[in-house]
């Protein structure tokens, strides 16, 4: 048993439980436990967004506490129209072309969406995390498609997409949808407007679906909400959430999106969602309307947590890089995806053994590039920018944004982030010298 993971949670609960969680989770529940035995960890392993809920949506909350009963399966009509208006202003996309869903967070969605459509899966790697489990229990089999990372973003190689298509067919696979996720989780990186162009015409060409992630599309660093429902509507599906924008996690409210023409899909995912979770709860429904109407207080929320992301995590990216990991610079969401293997592989086999030795040693938790599909030779790490108070850093940047350097700003805001660099620089000192 060699997964960082496992170990830790051996020492602090029950391995039998761990073993079936989630690594994202399993790191987050022993992370909590560890800090209530009193030691200090720089969590780097789980990506929560830290902000406050929006005073709007606590008082919308409280205001339909007492609605009680089941609504319908797809959602609250009200909540439907929002996001539909919403996903046409903010990304352009054609909502006409399109029905909204909701469910109890996206990873729900997703796993329905995957359900729902026949078939085995194209996976970039790297990739979150539950994909591939959750085609796991689908016994959906998954085609590995490779991607390049850099400055300039997360691209597919058209042509290897395209080779895993034709080469699985000829296989005997039968690949039928790409999950695409940007601003990607683990490597902080987007895929440009010409690159969707190409990932959307060759699966047009080859009838492949696309189910695109966009959960931290109101996340990009430049403000801007690319969808692919806006490039290739007749054949893509999207999900998103409040959990990532909205730093709303625990509310576990998920949208979806489902092409019209696809006929039957709607029913299939309605079947499904009937005999899954019945509806959303209704209080939390009627308080997502007011995430998604376009109030100025809200969007101010979204604009300046998004400009404290894009600081906290850039500059985690730039320190990296100064003390020479390979590390592209993220262009949104709330993670970096550093290699660490120029620097460390004489030391360490694998990124389970240097994730491992972090947290033993250095009182850093990390998530090893292998639960993303990275070769675990390789020494990635996926790291989380959000070990701060996400409301005294809110209440700092309305104050001083703009003023002094960047590094002066993070010290303030994220102590516990430069906490971690600073273990991540003796660290690369003590084997390099
Ligand atoms: C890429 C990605 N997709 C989906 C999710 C699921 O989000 P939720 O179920 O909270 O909507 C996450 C959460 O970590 C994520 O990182």
């Amino acid at each position: 048993m060699n997964n960082p993971i496992l170990l830790i949670m051996k020492q602090h609960a029950s391995l039998e439980y761990s073993q079936h969680l989630s690594p994202t989770l399993a790191i987050n529940e022993s992370v909590k436990r560890i800090r209530d035995e009193g030691r200090r960890i720089f969590h780097m392993g789980f990506g929560e967004a830290p902000f406050p809920a929006p005073q709007r949506m606590i008082n919308a909350l409280q205001a339909h506490a007492d609605r009680k009963s089941y609504l319908p399966v797809m959602g609250l009509p009200e909540l439907i129209e929002a996001v539909a208006d919403h996903q046409n202003q903010h990304a352009g996309v054609d909502t006409d072309q399109y029905d909204v869903v909701i469910g109890p967070g996206s990873k729900l969605i997703l796993f329905a969406m995957q359900m729902a459509i026949p078939g085995d899966l194209l996976l970039p790697t790297p990739s979150w995390v539950s994909y591939r489990p959750q085609a796991d229990l689908l016994q959906q089999r998954v085609i590995e498609v490779g991607t390049i990372l850099s400055d300039e973003g997360y691209k597919f190689d058209g042509q290897s997409l395209l080779e895993s298509i034709v080469t699985s067919r000829s296989q005997g696979l039968n690949p039928t949808k790409l999950l695409v996720n940007f601003p990607n989780n683990p490597s902080g990186l987007s895929i440009s407007n010409d690159d969707l162009l190409d990932v959307a015409q060759i699966c047009r060409d080859n009838g492949i679906v696309i189910i695109s992630d966009e959960i931290y599309g109101r996340l990009s660093f430049d403000h801007t909400y690319r969808s692919l429902a806006a490039l290739y509507p007749e054949g893509t599906l999207v999900t998103s959430g409040l959990s990532k924008h909205l730093s709303l996690g625990g509310w576990r409210l998920g949208i979806g999106m489902i092409p019209k023409n696809k006929s039957g899909l709607l029913n299939r995912f309605n079947h499904i969602a009937s005999e899954l979770w019945s509806s959303v709860p209704a209080p939390i429904q009627y308080a997502a309307i007011e995430a998604y109407q376009g109030h100025d207080d809200i969007e101010r929320f979204i604009f300046d947590t998004t400009d404290i992301h894009a600081t906290v995590n850039q500059y985690i990216a730039h320190e990296l890089r100064a003390i020479g990991a390979d590390c592209a610079i993220p262009q949104g969401g709330f993670y970096t995806w550093p290699d660490f293997s120029k620097l460390l592989s004489k030391r360490f086999g694998s990124s389970e053994d240097l994730s491992f030795h972090l947290l033993n040693e250095h009182g850093v938790a990390t998530l090893p590039g292998s639960a993303f599909g990275e070769p675990a030779s390789t020494l990635r790490l996926r790291l989380s920018g959000c070990d701060y108070d996400g409301g005294q850093a809110l209440q700092q940047w309305e104050t001083h944004k703009g003023q002094g350097s960047v590094s002066d700003m993070v010290n303030q805001i994220a102590p516990n982030v430069v906490g971690a660099l600073n273990e991540f620089r003796k660290l690369t000192e003590s084997i390099n010298g």
